[in-house]
């Protein structure tokens, strides 16, 4: 048989509605596939629904084939069409799997088409999302956890598993996300995609979360932050081809396309790792809420409330901001973010100025619905350059591209980073 190729592929005609693989492995929660492609017809996509074999045993082909916008595939000799394990692929504009078992994410990390779904995941170049569901134990194994890790790497998409009730009638992490949310994220990734890939071949390292300075061993000092904002960031660089290492505090779903995740939880422990990973960053965004002050002795014992109350002396940590605007690197860009309660910019533009930053996205965090625990948030990006952009209320998400917008606006054009950008010398003020 002739090889196929990239030109021997038609694409779907002008305006078609976007297509979607919906591939489905033999996993309890196969059922709550046909929710998914429910949903997804529902929201106007041609869905190609993808069967293992296993997956047949739980779900029938004829329910699928009903509710999707082609008949059940399911192998790579039943089809009429001789080069399926190619076509599907190619012509996908987004390829989705839940359930995901183990089995397939291990078959996928290994580059291995043992059937018409690894095929096609193999042969694809738009963006793959997995959702993954299976018992706690096999969810936490580190075979299980090394091929996610993989595939997030090559920017493979994942929809965590929640926790709650599993087959056996067990509880714990590895429930299939629910179809309401994996149908949320394949449709953001459509609407994206094309998503300006203005951040492809860009290293951006964005913090997120409250920092927690001990007082004792069960005691700490920290603050509202969610982290919601610095995942978001970190989510809409991922988006935009960026390789992304998020340094956080809080313990959230990795967004789809992270690369690293760091966790860290005091203020020095924080600086230790955005210094580090900042010396080869592109960009690096502040969003952490970082204390600005600690005890300066951790009592090695808890405290005892008869002892009476503490006296905590405090001393102040190191402005990690403020001490990557000294290192920074030639064409780097610096993102701080200002929370405040009163003379809101007046006191971010001071900031701007004082830790030799790019931009200072600024947070009036006494607003309704903005800054701490929200979805939404509502900020001004001061640019050092005398530029002032408004963002009013929307979702997080939202607010990040608006701040990578201008973050793409003052990266230096040409060459994005990686090894040879790294190897530039560093340059301080
Ligand atoms: O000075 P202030 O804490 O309001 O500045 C906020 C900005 O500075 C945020 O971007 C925060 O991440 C950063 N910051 C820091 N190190 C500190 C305190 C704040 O990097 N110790």
């Amino acid at each position: 048989m002739e090889e196929p190729t990239a030109s021997s592929v038609v694409p779907p005609p002008p305006g078609a509605a976007r297509r979607v693989v919906l591939g489905v492995t033999g996993g309890i929660a196969a059922y709550k596939a046909v929710e998914l492609c429910r949903r997804l017809v529902d929201a106007g996509l041609h869905v190609v629904p993808v069967l293992t074999e296993d997956a047949t045993r739980f779900v029938g082909e004829v329910t699928f084939s009903a509710l999707a916008s082609e008949p059940v595939r399911r192998s790579l000799w039943h089809e009429p069409d001789p080069i399926p394990h190619t076509r599907l692929g190619q012509t996908a504009d987004l390829v989705v799997v839940a359930p995901a078992t183990a089995r397939f994410l291990g078959t996928y990390a290994a580059g291995i088409s043992d059937g018409l779904l690894t095929a096609t995941v193999l042969a694809t170049r738009a963006p793959v999302v997995v959702c993954p569901a299976m018992h706690t134990e096999m969810w936490e194994h580190p075979a299980v956890q090394d091929n996610l890790a993989v595939l997030r790497r090559r920017g493979v998409h994942v929809v965590e598993p929640a926790e709650g009730r599993l087959a056996g009638g067990d509880r714990g992490a590895g429930r299939l996300a629910e179809p309401a949310v994996i149908a949320e994220v394949v449709l953001g990734l459509l609407q994206r995609h094309p998503t300006p890939q203005d951040l492809t071949g860009r290293r951006v390292v964005v913090s997120a979360g409250g920092t927690r300075e001990p007082i004792d061993p069960v005691r700490f000092i920290t603050n509202r932050s969610s982290g919601k904002q610095g995942y978001a960031l970190a989510e809409a660089a991922a988006a935009r081809g960026a390789s992304v290492v998020l340094v956080t505090t809080v313990q959230r779903p990795v967004p789809p396309g992270v690369h690293e995740v760091v966790a860290v939880d005091t203020a020095a422990a924080m600086e230790a790792a955005v210094l580090g990973q900042a010396a080869t960053a592109d960009v690096v965004v502040m969003a952490a809420a970082v204390a600005d002050f600690r005890p300066v002795q951790v009592a090695p014992r808890k405290l005892s409330k008869s002892d009476g109350p503490p006296q905590l002396v405090l001393e102040p940590t190191v402005d990690i901001l403020a001490e990557l605007g000294r290192r920074r690197r030639r064409g780097q860009v610096l993102v701080g973010f200002a929370a405040e309660t009163h003379q809101v910019e007046t006191r971010a533009a001071a900031k701007l100025r004082s830790k030799g930053v790019d931009l200072m996205v600024v947070n009036d965090v006494s607003a309704p619905a903005a800054g701490f625990e929200h979805d939404t948030n509502a900020v001004v990006v001061l640019g050092a350059d005398g530029s002032r952009r408004e963002v009013p209320l929307t979702s997080k998400r939202q607010v990040a591209d608006a701040v990578l917008d201008s973050v793409v606006d003052r990266l230096p054009a040409g060459a994005a980073g990686g090894p040879a950008r790294d190897q530039q010398p560093r340059s301080r003020s």
